[in-house]
């Protein structure tokens, strides 16, 4: 495909059909109205930022040179998603679709070449049964709204094991397996999928692909989003959650004591009960001019505040967690607490308060660190108070699930997972580069400790640009599962029409 339109004036927009194929927005306007698509924005339009902008949710893909799609198209039904995707690939247009806008490197609606988004955020239906336990959830949902509408439909009796964010969109955690505090208990989200409804390329509505597809089915769940079609629903099964839970805090500091409250942590947390869960943020602080490190152990357990604390008090008595660290409540509310909002009715805002300017990158690991290589860590943290290192235990469950089970592959072994991450406000103090070298020299840091199956192994909803081209990224994202995902790939979408820079390509 050529493009040979160009655009000379940002205020003038090329609204040129030629007749050589080239990407025409008028040509593709009245595609859409004609097939009866109203809600559509195209860049020039005065509505058009508000609704590219509603899901960015890293504002590093806001800055100057950042490719911007040509037109937002908003569906309400599947049968629209299908009409706009036929006007979308006769225009010749290269496509992203975007459900919460939650990827770590914006894919969902950045692009080098023109482009345009099919954005899903209108297609948020649940459809809770309770007593069947299952759920129909269109595409466009977001994790809050869900856990939201399951709690109400099941009085406080069924939940669902996803992330903790509460604006993270179903359908790309889904597509990368999707891990919170129920997951040592339940699996990751991509676990509980029993089934979905995608479009392919060419158009046709696969309505049940666990049996149309049974290849196609395992690789939605976990093989990584924007290369397996367009999702338009997913049916979950629902899962139990006690009528008390204890959510809780604690905030320590001081980098000695720390290197053996964490080196402890990595034998506590991936073998505990599957009810609780105990992660870990470490990060820089600068108290009264010099460099330290503090830490939050955060997480939930099934049972009042006083059997929380007494099951500290047997496995780790050295945090000294008291019950003014603790909250009592049933699952929604342990919900809002841990995604931080300020109660249950907050879980349904599609949009995150605050937004930042950040860089992420992740590793999984399989033998504890030693103190001398915790402490190292920390020295890397205490250079910077705007990053932080991320520990989420494994273990329990994820144990149990063949890492061939679905697409998603850190299962037995994986002690816990870590994230780094640096994040910022404005780019006028240090510049972007300086906080993503530093954190790259983190990555590199911790080298030495980490697993590799044989690429070093990190986890594809954490998608980092840095780790390559999409078969050596492939390779990090999915282990032993990559082979047979190339494979499903090559023969569902041989023209990798459904692409961003690390899907899964069609050979290896
Ligand atoms: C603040 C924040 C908190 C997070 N917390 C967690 C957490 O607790 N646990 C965890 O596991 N992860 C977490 N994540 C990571 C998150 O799971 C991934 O970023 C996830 O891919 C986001 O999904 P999305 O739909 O919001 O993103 P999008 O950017 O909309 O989509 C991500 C990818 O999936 C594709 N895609 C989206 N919808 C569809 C569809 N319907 N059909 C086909 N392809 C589609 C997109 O094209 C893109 O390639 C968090 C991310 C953020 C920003
Ligand atoms: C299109 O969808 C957006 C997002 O929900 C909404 O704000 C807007 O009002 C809709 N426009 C039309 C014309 O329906
Ligand atoms: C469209 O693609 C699907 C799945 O790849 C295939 O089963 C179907 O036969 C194709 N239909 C047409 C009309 O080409």
């Amino acid at each position: 495909m050529k493009y040979l339109v160009i655009c000379i004036s940002t205020f003038l927009f090329c609204t040129f059909t030629s007749s050589n194929g080239a990407p025409s927005v008028s040509t593709l306007s009245a595609c859409l109205t004609k097939q009866g698509v109203r809600n559509f924005t195209a860049s020039q339009s005065t509505s058009f930022s508000a609704v590219l902008d509603f899901s960015v949710q890293n504002l590093r893909f806001t800055e100057a040179g950042v490719g911007h799609p040509a037109l937002i198209v908003l569906p309400t039904t599947t049968q629209e998603v299908q009409k706009a995707w036929t006007c979308i690939r006769q225009g010749g247009w290269a496509s992203r679709v975007r459900c919460g806008g939650h990827s770590y490197e914006g894919l969902s609606y950045t692009s080098s070449a023109p482009f345009v988004i099919i954005d899903l955020m209108n297609m948020h239906k649940i459809t809770v049964d309770a007593r069947g336990r299952t759920v129909w959830v269109e595409a466009g949902a977001r994790t809050g709204e869900l856990y939201s509408a399951v709690a109400a439909a099941s009085s406080n009796t069924l939940g669902l094991s996803a992330g903790t964010c509460a604006t993270i969109g179903m359908s790309g955690h889904i597509m990368g397996g999707g891990y919170g505090m129920l997951s040592r208990k339940y699996g990751v989200a991509a676990d509980s999928v029993l089934e979905a409804q995608v479009i392919t390329a060419n158009g046709t509505l696969i309505n049940r692909v666990s049996t149309a597809d049974p290849d196609l089915f395992w690789a939605l769940r976990g093989g990584g989003g924007g290369a397996w079609g367009i999702v338009t629903a997913w049916k979950l099964k629902l899962v139990s959650v006690p009528s008390t839970l204890t959510t809780f805090n604690v905030w320590r500091t001081g980098k000695q004591a720390l290197t053996d409250l964490v080196f402890k942590w990595q034998n506590v947390a991936p073998q505990a009960p599957p009810e609780l869960f105990l992660s870990l943020y470490m990060a820089g602080i600068n108290t009264g001019g010099s460099a330290d490190v503090g830490a939050s152990f955060y997480g939930q357990y099934w049972g009042s505040i006083e059997e929380t604390l007494a099951l500290f008090n047997k496995i780790y008595p050295e945090l000294a967690l008291t019950a003014s660290n603790c909250k009592q409540g049933n699952w929604i509310q342990a919900v809002a607490n841990i995604a931080g909002v300020s109660g249950p009715s907050a879980l349904v805002d599609r949009q995150q308060s605050s937004r930042n300017y950040f860089k992420a990158k992740s590793d999984y690991v399989s033998t504890p660190l030693t103190k001398v290589a915790l402490a190292g860590a920390f020295d890397v943290l205490m250079k910077n108070t705007k990053g932080w290192i991320i520990f989420e235990p494994y273990g329990g469950v994820m144990s149990q699930i063949s890492s061939s089970a679905i697409a998603f592959p850190h299962r037995a072994g994986r002690l816990f997972m870590v994230q780094y991450q640096a994040v910022w406000q404005d780019d006028t103090n240090s510049p972007d580069s300086e906080l993503i070298g530093w954190l790259r020299g983190l990555y590199s840091y911790m080298s030495p400790f980490v697993t590799y199956t044989p690429s070093r192994t990190t986890y594809v909803n954490y998608i980092d640009l840095d780790l390559g081209d999409s078969v050596t990224a492939g390779k990090s994202y999915f282990g032993s599962n990559f082979a047979r995902l190339v494979k499903i790939k090559a023969r569902f979408d041989p023209t990798n029409v459904f692409n961003q820079p690390q899907s899964v390509p069609v050979s290896m």
